[in-house]
């Protein structure tokens, strides 16, 4: 079985091609990074006309690099939501164009559930069930994952997402968009402990978590400065803000496995891309004699694989008749 995956959730137009007996053949990505740079964030018009632009092409390149032709495919996957109205539309729309064409099902997927299944993508792979985190531009989460599609959430950020705090941070530090690898590269050149920052609902007896305090942290840090932009400073401040999110994220996955009892752990989504979050997030885990996976680094952020992935295991938790209805439910016939 063949599925075509698409994700069109925000600025990254990624096509993948995924077999269920040779695993992930190709996967193709254009990011509209440059495009956006300017606007020191994204533009969803300007998003949503570059994923038209993109998207087929894309999908023959897949094809071409995995040696398959357009007839081999059996189905299509995209993501849904959340994201970009727009933007989603013209995947969607591309999606439901070639599996009408083929007369294939389309398969609408949760973007967030594509990120937690990129981690299945990785070698080894995690089995379920398992303790997932789930940091990303727009969420911040931990979920109880028993199978595929058996989500339980168990606590998450009641304002910014940890993504969307490194973003801010950038904005405020003067650092281009995308601020998460931007924020994490100034860091590893600032000294431990030389900017304190708040760490807001730490020590709270749940899951949840908030990280707009840290942005305003951040922010009055800056105001206060007598030299904001002296170089030494602005990295012992990013290294300050790193620290906090790494902090906040490893006392709340401490909690998070001592209450569910769980020992296998998988942390996925944009900020999982970041290396001293993953450093110390495995820490955690290995004292506790568990195990963690992350997607492969590539796979972090946004990418047709994960949507691929996660088509791949909706169409296998499906009956034929099931398959069937979605086929004929996307289809003229
Ligand atoms: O998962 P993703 O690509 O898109 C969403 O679903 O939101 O995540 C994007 C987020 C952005 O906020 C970006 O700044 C952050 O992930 N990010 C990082 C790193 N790479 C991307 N944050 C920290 N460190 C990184 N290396
Ligand atoms: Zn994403």
């Amino acid at each position: 079985m063949l599925v075509l995956g698409i994700e069109s959730s925000c600025d990254e137009t990624g096509v993948a091609l995924i077999s269920d007996t040779e695993g992930l053949l190709a996967d193709a990505l254009h990011t509209q990074i440059d495009m956006h740079r300017a606007y020191g964030g994204v533009v969803p018009e300007l998003a949503s006309r570059d994923h038209i632009r993109r998207a087929v092409a894309l999908a023959d390149v897949v094809l071409e690099k995995a040696d398959r032709k357009r007839s081999d495919i059996d189905a299509v996957a995209v993501t849904e939501g959340p994201g970009l109205a727009g933007a989603l539309l013209v995947g969607a729309s591309v999606g439901h164009a070639i599996g009408w064409a083929l007369d294939v099902p389309v398969i609408g997927i949760n973007h967030m559930e594509g990120h937690l299944l990129a981690a299945r993508l990785a070698d080894p792979k995690p089995e379920f069930p398992f303790l997932a985190l789930l940091v990303s531009g727009g969420h911040t989460q931990f979920m109880k994952v028993e199978a595929f599609g058996k989500y339980e959430l168990l606590g998450e950020t009641l304002d910014d997402a940890a993504g969307e705090a490194f973003d801010k941070t950038a904005q405020l530090l003067g650092l281009p968009y995308p601020g998460g690898p931007a924020v994490s590269a100034l860091a590893e050149k600032g000294t431990p402990g030389a900017v304190e920052l708040s760490r807001p609902m730490i020590h709270s007896p749940n899951l949840d978590m908030s990280f707009s305090g840290l942005k305003t942290s951040v922010l009055t840090a800056v105001t206060k400065a007598e030299a904001p932009n002296d170089e030494t400073f602005r990295a012992d401040l990013a290294r300050g803000f790193v620290d906090a999110v790494t902090d906040v994220l490893s006392q709340k996955l401490i909690r998070a496995m001592r209450m569910t009892k769980m020992t296998e752990v998988v942390v996925a989504g944009g900020v999982s891309a970041n290396k001293q979050l993953r450093a110390a997030l495995t820490d955690v885990v290995r004292r506790r004699r568990g195990r963690i996976y992350f997607p492969p680094m590539r796979l972090c952020t946004d990418n047709g694989a994960m949507i691929a992935a996660a088509g791949l295991a909706r169409l296998q938790s499906m009956t034929p008749e099931e398959i069937e209805a979605c086929r004929r439910s996307t289809s003229f016939g």
